[in-house]
């Protein structure tokens, strides 16, 4: 069942934790995609059924695993792989440095002034983008204004961030048959370029088929059969 947030109670004041008892009665799990990561954090608090973050402002686990899964696949391996995450230190970056941690991937994440990550995990953050991607096995980017961003910062996000974009140029630096990664939606021009997009490089659109994999798996993973 999809809902949106128009067909749920909780637009008319319903509280979270009797929308987690109600959900409970009809399905084996619920999973959510909202801003508040707090939330998710109370609807798992109340549910009986597993909870499972779709997207929040804070983290974007389901899109790690996919990942994580595309970087397996291109390598045949996670553990020593390092990854190169340029831009947003944002719900991405941050999920993709605590994940690859677990999973053995060394985490860098470089983004300009105002905009990075706290300290997660054993990622190391950097400002140059050209640090980060220096001998990386993966380069990874991310959208400038995410959908919980306020839209009206968007001017300023896409000024700061300005050199924050993987081009071919950038992607050179890497080790050689590094991969480019993009969590979509992209938007050639800005943090990333058409040719590295849609060129022979990226394995984005494996990115894309994995977050279904990934996520049936994580479904059968959480619901106990039978
Ligand atoms: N950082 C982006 C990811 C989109 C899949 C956002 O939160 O909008």
């Amino acid at each position: 069942m999809v809902l949106r947030a128009d067909e749920l109670q909780l637009t008319r004041g319903e509280s979270v934790r009797d929308t987690a008892y109600v959900l409970s009665r009809h399905v084996a799990a619920i999973a959510v995609r909202t801003g508040g990561h707090s939330l998710v954090e109370e609807l798992a608090e109340h549910a009986s059924v597993p909870v499972i973050n779709m997207l929040t402002a804070e983290h974007h686990p389901c899109q790690a695993l996919g990942d994580l899964l595309t970087l397996r696949e291109s390598f045949g391996r996670l553990e020593g792989l390092t990854l190169a995450y340029i831009g947003d230190g944002n719900n991405v970056a941050r999920s993709l440095a605590l994940l690859g941690s677990l999973a053995g991937v060394r985490v860098r994440v470089a983004s300009p002034e105002e905009y990075e990550l706290e300290p997660v995990a054993e990622a190391e953050l950097l400002r140059d983008p050209r640090d980060a991607v220096r001998g990386a096995d993966a380069v990874y980017t991310d959208v400038w204004v995410s959908m919980n961003d306020d839209p009206e910062s968007a001017a300023r996000r896409r000024e700061a961030l300005a050199d924050y974009s993987l081009d071919d140029e950038l992607l050179d630096l890497a080790a050689p048959g590094a991969v480019a990664l993009h969590c979509l939606p992209a938007h050639p021009g800005e943090e990333i370029t058409a040719e590295v997009l849609y060129g022979e490089r990226q394995r984005i659109w494996e990115q894309v088929e994995n977050r279904r994999h990934a996520q049936k798996a994580l479904l059968e993973l959480l619901i106990p059969s039978g």
